[in-house]
């Protein structure tokens, strides 16, 4: 199953591979085995650290006969170091010769922040602070010439699709006022903690494709103890009352009530078979009273908040 991107009328995959948090050495195998496992969207970034040996996988994969290049959609993203217009192109190019491909399917701008550039030479990815990890110097680049750095690279072939992540109502009203390529794809925090019912509802209206991220709510963050103490969503007596009832795991309940309102996934595992089975997601349907009251977990839970690195970094107040 899969989403169809406006302008190109490309096939993006409704549940793909997340690389957030994949480790380098563990990375080549893992993509590898996902692709194996039937997996044909890879979520990557910039930031991520990993492109190189993601690449790897998937150059592994191709040589093996497995998939041929176009049926993989590679996503990644361009990190805020980078939003200057001199920066663009010479960064996604670095990017994809370091993942060894000619195109990305999907490529975003990671966050609505511009931070001072840092020469990949001395330090990639770059992160959001210094060197030392204690200061974040914002830049003045403003959204609309990143926007326009990013059209340039479809029009020449470094991005089949543009979009953006951790976007939201006002910045993209505005960008859809100048944008001679419109974004095709919004890449956001979603989970039944934090529905986004609003957000959702307007990308729907003008086009844009939604991908969720953390779908499995404070999991992610736990490792990074930044999951607020949130109660487990894959342990929610709801959650596992529908999961039960369709004799799925909480994951795959999670993953279709996201993908059931045509938002697309992208969970990460480090686990073979915890991998395998997030892809099993699509082949049962909740109820509409189990969607609903799956939604009704919502309390605006926001685990990926830039504001809480630097105040100055308020995107989502
Ligand atoms: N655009 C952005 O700003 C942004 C931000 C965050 C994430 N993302 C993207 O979204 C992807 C997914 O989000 P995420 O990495 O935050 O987390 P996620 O996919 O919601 O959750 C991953 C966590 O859940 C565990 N897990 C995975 N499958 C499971 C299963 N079937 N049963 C139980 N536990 C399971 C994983 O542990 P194991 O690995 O041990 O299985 C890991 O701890 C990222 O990898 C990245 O590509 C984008």
């Amino acid at each position: 199953m899969s989403v169809v991107l406006q302008r190109t009328g490309q096939k993006m995959p409704l549940v793909g591979f997340g690389l957030w948090k994949v480790t380098k050495a563990s990375c080549a195998d893992t993509v590898y085995n996902a692709i194996k496992a039937g997996y044909r969207l890879l979520d990557g970034a910039g930031d991520y650290g990993n492109e190189k040996e993601a690449g790897e996988g998937v150059k592994r994969a191709i040589a093996e006969g497995l998939v041929k290049r176009e049926d993989l959609f590679i996503t990644s993203k361009l990190w805020n170091t980078f939003h200057a217009k001199e920066h663009v192109k010479p960064i996604a190019q670095m990017q994809l010769g370091l993942w060894g491909i000619e195109y990305f399917d999907l490529f975003l701008v990671h966050f609505p922040i511009a931070l001072q550039y840092v020469d990949p030479a001395e330090r990639y990815p770059p992160e959001w602070q210094d060197a030392a990890k204690k200061v974040v110097t914002l830049q003045g680049t403003p959204i609309q010439e990143t926007w326009q750095s990013m059209e340039e690279l479809v029009d020449v072939g470094i991005a089949k699709n543009i979009g953006i992540s951790n976007f939201q109502g006002s910045l993209i009203a505005d960008m859809l006022r100048y944008a001679r390529i419109k974004p095709q794809v919004l890449q956001i925090e979603l989970h039944p903690y934090l529905t986004q019912e609003a957000l959702v509802k307007y990308a729907k209206e003008v086009g844009l494709a939604i991908t969720a991220y953390s779908s499995f709510g404070p999991a992610s963050w736990i490792e990074l103890s930044m999951d607020q103490g949130a109660p487990s969503l894959l342990d929610h007596d709801v959650v596992s009352a529908a999961a039960t009832k369709h004799n799925k795991t909480t994951a795959q309940v999670l993953l279709r009530w996201a993908t059931q309102r045509d938002i697309a996934v992208v969970p990460k595992s480090n686990n073979p078979s915890r991998l395998a089975q997030n892809l099993d997601c699509l082949s049962f349907d909740l109820s509409a009273e189990e969607m609903k009251e799956i939604s009704a977990l919502n309390f605006n839970l926001r685990l990926n908040n830039p504001a809480d690195i630097d105040p100055r970094m308020a995107i989502f107040a």
